[in-house]
């Protein structure tokens, strides 16, 4: 099947999941798996970077997972934490099994706004797995985009996912990388901290910036908090939220947020719109 027909299909159909296989399994942490899966009709799903699909683990169920490779082509890929049965399910998958893929849903990173400005990834965590497509974007299309810097915490040096490749990119010339750990062995020479104390090393102009930012909503807060305090405007600030999904098409309330609905309307929404929810705890 063409990749249009296929999106063609996958809009008409969003509630159907479509088979694909496991390609390919990489363990990136101690609790998380990289799983590059391709579709059983041949076509390939064309998404933005920040979208994402619901996967289902046959006769475990579905959750939602962020894409986490690059836009441009190759295998489709997720990265997955295992944190209940769902998860633990999907990361169980070996090269050859059987997966359900609908999507791709939801409103992305915005990367036309980026054009042309600084652009400030922060990434907590497994949170650079959802960021990862727009790096790719970022770097991809290079001489678009102002300043691009990427500011990592993981909570251990174990802790941190495609590790290679962050220091592949940490290697380059036209993409600033900072990375810290909140805690260490004395074998790590990096930084220690919370991934806050890395904005103000950071280089930027806040006047011309836009930042995207992707992690534990507290530590989402906090990092929105000190931008905002840096000179960013809240409408500049960029944030991916998690909620428990079912439709994924704004048809069941489960993924409610105030008056939105984070499956069709976000899962990217700015500072500006979230901000009056993120100071409720547990909403
Ligand atoms: C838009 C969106 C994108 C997402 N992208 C990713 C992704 O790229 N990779 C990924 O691994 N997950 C991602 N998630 C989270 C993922 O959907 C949930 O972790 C998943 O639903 C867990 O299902 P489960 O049945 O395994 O666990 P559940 O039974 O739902 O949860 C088991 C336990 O784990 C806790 N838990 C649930 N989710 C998390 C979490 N994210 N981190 C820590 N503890 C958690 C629950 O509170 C509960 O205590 C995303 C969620 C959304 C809404
Ligand atoms: S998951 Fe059903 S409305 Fe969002």
């Amino acid at each position: 099947m063409s990749d249009a027909a296929f999106a063609t299909l996958m809009h008409a159909q969003p509630m159907v999941p479509q088979v694909a296989h496991v390609r390919g399994r990489r363990k990136d942490t101690p609790d998380a798996w990289t799983l590059d899966l391709e579709l059983a009709n041949g076509a390939r799903l064309i998404y933005a970077p920040g979208q994402f699909n619901m996967l289902t683990a046959f006769g475990v169920g579905e959750a939602a997972i962020s894409v986490s490779g690059d836009p441009a082509g190759g295998p489709l890929i997720h990265t997955i934490r295992a944190v209940g049965p769902v998860s633990r399910a999907l990361t169980a998958l070996e090269p050859g099994d059987p997966i359900g893929v609908r999507g791709p849903f939801g409103v992305g990173w915005p990367m036309a706004q980026a054009e042309g400005k600084d652009v400030l990834l922060v990434a907590g965590g497994l949170g650079l797995a959802p960021l990862r497509p727009a790096l790719y974007r970022l770097l991809g299309e290079r001489a678009r985009f102002g300043r691009v810097t990427l500011l990592f915490g993981a909570r251990t040096p174990e802790d941190i996912v495609f590790r290679h490749e962050v220091e592949s990119w940490r290697a380059r010339f036209d993409i600033d990388v900072d990375v810290t750990v909140d805690h260490a062995a004395s074998e790590w020479h990096g930084h220690v901290g919370v991934v806050t104390t890395l904005i103000s090393r950071a280089t930027f102009d806040p006047c011309n910036a836009l930042a995207m930012i992707c992690g534990p909503e507290v530590m989402m807060r906090f990092v929105a908090m000190a931008l905002v305090e840096k000179g960013f405007g809240e409408d500049a600030i960029y944030l991916s939220m998690e909620r428990n999904m079912k439709c994924a098409i704004g048809h069941c309330g489960h993924c409610q947020l105030g008056p939105t609905f984070i499956c069709r309307d976000g899962p990217v929404f700015t500072y500006a719109q979230l901000k009056r929810f993120l100071a409720i705890k547990e909403l």
